[in-house]
């Protein structure tokens, strides 16, 4: 079942005065429910129903539309064109180089400055057993500073008890495209995240500068605190003393899976976080070479509102941005984030839940 409603109007980032709807997905056979929204194509809030009865919200939300315009953490986001950190705010293609807004310091953040997680999406939505909503839209030629005008996509469909994110993209030129969705989970339904079990099979995480810059090497985890191929709480990196934890102020780190990062790669769970209370799995599975495991280190910075009314608190949410490897835009021995013309960028991440 879908449910549209009206979630407000928008007053900033170009859209004044246009209508925001939200899309609520569920349907009998799952025990997870779907809010989403055409204002950033996001994730409003994923409710699990627990054995007892009650509903957990898994994902951190804001209160209202207007605290979403306002707000800079990306909560529940599309991102691109490219998530993450592109060196410098510039990179070269085919000889020419291009000039992305710098709104992270010296660097490009999450696709600039009205990154795709400012924009309002068509939405088409498909009631059925499995039900979906696909947001839609059309970044022109030089947006942002990025080359092609590019048609993309992201498609959320309710699976048994997850939300499958297909994205799909196409271009009429060469261009670089690395999507992402920067949603928070906390499996507790609140509270710091640092009791959450982690694990995931990536074998190498990619150390970083002052900056959050990846700085080239590809790290083995064995024998460091980015070791989770074990379940490992995150207070236990988080207070590691690590230096490559400390130089980024926590997990903020692409994790690389195991296999070769160069070729397209089958959908596979990498991912799985257990809830403080041993009561919530969250399972990802991912077409992806990488996962950005971030630990919520910004969050609190100026005290937003969540849905609940209470303030954003730093480390209350953690993030796993499926991705190609972050500044590949600048690291051809990275991953190939180059798009043709003619060809069709396409990724899957599932997040699926079991409670129990
Ligand atoms: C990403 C980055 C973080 C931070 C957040 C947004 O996850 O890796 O450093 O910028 O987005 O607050």
């Amino acid at each position: 079942m879908i449910e549209k409603e009206l979630y407000g109007i928008a007053s900033l980032h170009g859209n004044k005065g246009r209508k925001v709807s939200k899309y609520t997905l569920s349907s009998e056979g799952s025990s997870v429910t779907a809010v989403l929204c055409d204002y950033g194509a996001r994730i409003l809030d994923i409710r699990v129903r627990m054995p007892d009865g009650s509903v957990r919200s898994a994902v951190l939300g804001h209160p209202s539309l207007g605290v979403y315009e306002r707000a800079p953490g990306y909560l529940g986001a599309l991102v691109g064109r490219t998530g993450n950190r592109t060196a410098g705010g510039r990179f070269s293609l085919d000889g020419k180089e291009y000039t992305l807004f710098r709104n992270d310091g010296n660097n490009s953040l999450h696709g600039g400055e009205r990154g795709f997680d400012k924009k309002i999406y068509k939405a088409r939505i498909r009631d059925s057993a499995e039900p979906s909503v696909t947001f839609s839209a059309v970044s022109p030629d030089g947006e942002e500073g990025y080359p092609g005008e590019l048609r993309y996509s992201l498609k959320y469909t309710l699976c048994g008890n997850g939300l499958l994110l297909t994205y799909t993209a196409e271009s009429d030129a060469r261009t670089v495209i690395n999507l992402t969705n920067h949603v928070y989970f906390n499996l507790a339904g609140g509270g710091h995240i640092g009791k959450h079990l982690l694990c995931t099979d990536a074998d190498r995480y990619l150390p970083t500068d002052r900056e959050l810059i990846p700085t080239g090497e590809l790290k083995p985890v064995a024998g460091t605190a980015f070791d989770f191929r074990k379940p490992r709480r995150f207070s236990s990196a988080l207070r590691s003393g690590d230096p490559d934890i400390a130089t980024a102020g926590g997990l903020d780190h692409c994790f690389v899976f195991p296999g070769d990062y160069t070729k397209a790669r089958r959908m596979k769970r990498h991912i799985s976080v257990v809830s403080p209370e041993g009561d919530l799995t969250l399972n990802v599975s991912t077409d992806r070479p990488g996962v950005q495991i971030y630990s919520g280190n910004f969050l609190g910075g100026r005290r937003f509102r969540l849905r609940d009314g209470s303030p954003e608190k730093r480390r209350g949410g953690f993030c796993l941005e499926t991705e190609a490897f972050p500044d590949s835009a600048n690291r051809r021995e990275f991953t190939d984030i180059v798009l043709e013309p003619g060809r069709t960028y396409r990724s899957r991440t599932l997040y699926a839940f079991v409670t129990g």
